[in-house]
């Protein structure tokens, strides 16, 4: 273990990626504050959290919602480093898409207004996907952050997940400019597919996709030709990196 470190705070952190996060923040000698959805009746089981080396110590609960922005104000208040996972992710479009990118938009922007009502929060870190570049309708063999998707291009395909790909793709671009006109520290982490083990109790959409053969999922089977993927301690690394 190394020596203690400052306290961050990780919204989503029921998820893969947020959960693998804490752990990993953890065992770097942070202290942790998390933001997990209120569970009035109790009955969700957060000992992957709980249990974690250290964390009778180190590590905080708060509830939180991205439907309510400033519910995030508590946990965030006293942190140095924030670090926003939680993203509404509606793959099989169950909701109408303006609530999915109003939700995620506004629950972002309401995250960083709390970083800024804390005066505390030096940077934040926030984690959004390559969905954000890769929709540009360019053809072209490598992609980087000068690319962006365009949301007009995006609507008119034919393709799964478009409220995921056009909400993180606004909340990117809101958040950015939000930052830039407040003088906020921010910087953006562009994963692709994120896969590995996990520790959280719901099995990743994207744990899932990579495992499609060895599942034997076969309409999953052509995404696997046309996807990047990323190791999740590589991406828990880089949020660390940069927090
Ligand atoms: N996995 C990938 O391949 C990948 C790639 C690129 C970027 N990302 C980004 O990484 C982040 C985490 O993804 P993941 O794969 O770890 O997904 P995940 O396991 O589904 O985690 C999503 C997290 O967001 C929380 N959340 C959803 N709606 C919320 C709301 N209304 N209020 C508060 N929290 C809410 C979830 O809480 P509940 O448990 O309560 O639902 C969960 O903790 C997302 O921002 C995603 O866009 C993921």
């Amino acid at each position: 273990m190394e020596e203690e470190k400052g306290r961050v705070c990780v919204t989503g952190g029921t998820g893969f990626i947020g959960s693998w996060l804490i752990m990993r923040l953890l065992d770097h000698g942070y202290s942790v504050r998390t933001t997990v959805r209120s569970d009035p009746e109790q009955k969700r089981d957060l000992s992957f959290l709980t249990n974690l080396p250290r964390a009778s110590e180190r590590l905080q609960i708060f509830n939180a919602d991205l439907n309510n922005p400033e519910s995030f104000d508590a946990a965030i208040a006293g942190c140095t480093g924030v670090i926003h996972v939680a993203a509404p992710i509606d793959i099989h479009g169950k909701e109408p898409e303006e609530v999915i990118i109003q939700r995620a938009v506004s629950g972002t922007i309401g995250i960083l207004k709390s970083c800024l009502k804390s005066g505390t929060v030096k940077r934040v870190v926030y984690t959004s996907s390559a969905s954000t570049v890769h929709f540009s309708g360019k053809d072209v063999d490598m992609l980087d952050e000068t690319f962006w998707s365009d949301v007009d291009y995006i609507r008119k395909l034919d393709i799964w997940g478009k409220s995921y790909k056009l909400s993180k793709t606004l909340a990117e671009r809101a958040a950015l400019e939000f930052a830039e006109e407040h003088g906020l520290d921010l910087v953006t982490i562009i994963p692709s597919f994120v896969t590995g083990p996990f520790i959280c109790p719901q099995l990743a959409g994207s744990v899932r996709g990579t495992l499609a053969m060895v599942m034997g999922n076969r309409e999953e089977y052509s995404m696997l030709l046309n996807i990047s993927m990323v190791h999740i301690d590589d991406v828990a690394r880089a949020h660390i990196f940069f927090t």
